[in-house]
């Protein structure tokens, strides 16, 4: 009798990882989500994103915060306690200028935060904790695109849900107001959801942010490979994919895609499965859907809440948005 040789290493896959991988590279054209690209590393690239000269969303946003937190508290508030609910929050560290702003209205702020990555969290925490006294984080790791359920604010208090960062964009219009569904489900009449979106610009500026000098996004984008190779054993040789920026303007999105250099096929060996790639094929890895002015409070008003403020910044490249939960 033979027995088969047992794997050296026996690797510890993800299912998940697993499926969206094997299924989205089957698939024509390949595709990828997004959220394969958070990883620690890649959580740390993406901070690194925000800094870049070419990457204008988290400054200009920050910019649009710094002036109008005030305003947009105190709408939010409606002379009620605040407590926050931000959706995505990774490092949350723009939103340290609207708990600020709450703190000068009120002297305790409960600060929720919603992220799938656990790490970012206990960062965040750490530094809210140790920074912005009267703030009290709780974290809640969890997938709010598949669906999720908040506890019940204290009486007196109103709820402010943040969805900042242009994080929407992700979506596709149908998913996006699935989610907008799905949070002002969790809202009670006068609860507030405070939504920003990257505006429409010109296509070269567009097109910097996505592919910026110093090949840091190049390197993000190619952090999904380097994912696969490590948690599925796969063989991607980083060097005969390129990473690609595109404009699409018939469906408004920056699209990001990592194209096969050369006739290839690779190897996942926890997988036990191959793909091939055409030379010129692409992974469709990202859309980042921009917006025009009036388009974030038309997908609020749709899901039942009503614009109580519109910010923007002096180019017109970003808009934050109040929408009010209505009652129906
Ligand atoms: C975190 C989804 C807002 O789309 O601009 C940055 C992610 N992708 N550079 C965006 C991203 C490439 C970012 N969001």
């Amino acid at each position: 009798m033979s027995l088969a040789a047992s794997p050296a290493a026996p690797l510890q896959i993800d299912e998940q990882l697993a499926r969206v991988a094997q299924s989205g590279l089957a698939s024509r054209p390949k595709t990828l989500p997004p959220w394969l690209f958070y990883d620690e590393a890649g959580s740390e690239l993406f901070e690194q994103i925000t800094e870049l000269p070419e990457y204008y969303l988290t400054r200009t946003e920050r910019s649009i915060f710094e002036r109008h937190a005030s305003e947009m508290v105190r709408l939010a508030a409606g002379g009620s306690r605040l407590r926050f609910t931000e959706l995505g929050a990774g490092s949350a560290e723009k939103t340290h200028v609207l708990m600020k702003a709450a703190l000068a209205l009120q002297n305790q702020l409960v600060f929720e935060a919603v992220d799938v990555s656990a790490t970012a969290l206990l960062v965040a925490q750490a530094r809210i904790e140790r920074e912005i006294p009267g703030v009290h984080a709780a974290l809640l790791e969890m997938d709010y695109t598949n669906g999720f359920e908040l506890e019940a604010c204290d009486r007196g208090e109103r709820r402010l849900v943040l969805y900042i960062g242009s994080s929407i964009g992700n979506f596709e219009p149908e998913e996006s107001a699935r989610i907008l569904h799905k949070v002002r489900r969790q809202l009670d009449p006068g609860d507030g959801l405070l939504l920003g979106v990257d505006l429409v610009k010109d296509k070269s500026a567009l097109q910097a942010a996505y592919d910026d000098a110093a090949g840091v996004t190049a390197a993000f984008n190619k952090n999904m490979l380097v994912r696969m190779n490590r948690e599925l054993a796969a063989d991607f040789d980083l060097d005969r994919f390129l990473h690609r920026a595109l404009w699409n303007n018939t469906m408004s999105r920056m699209e990001m895609h990592l194209e096969s250099c050369v006739d290839q096929c690779v190897r996942f060996a926890a997988l036990d499965w191959e793909v091939e790639f055409a030379a010129g094929e692409s992974i469709h890895t990202e859309n980042s859907y921009k917006y025009r002015p009036g388009d974030a409070e038309a997908m609020l008003a749709a899901e039942g809440f009503a614009c109580a403020g519109t910010w923007t910044d002096e180019r017109g490249w970003f808009e934050v948005v109040l929408g009010q939960a209505s009652s129906r």
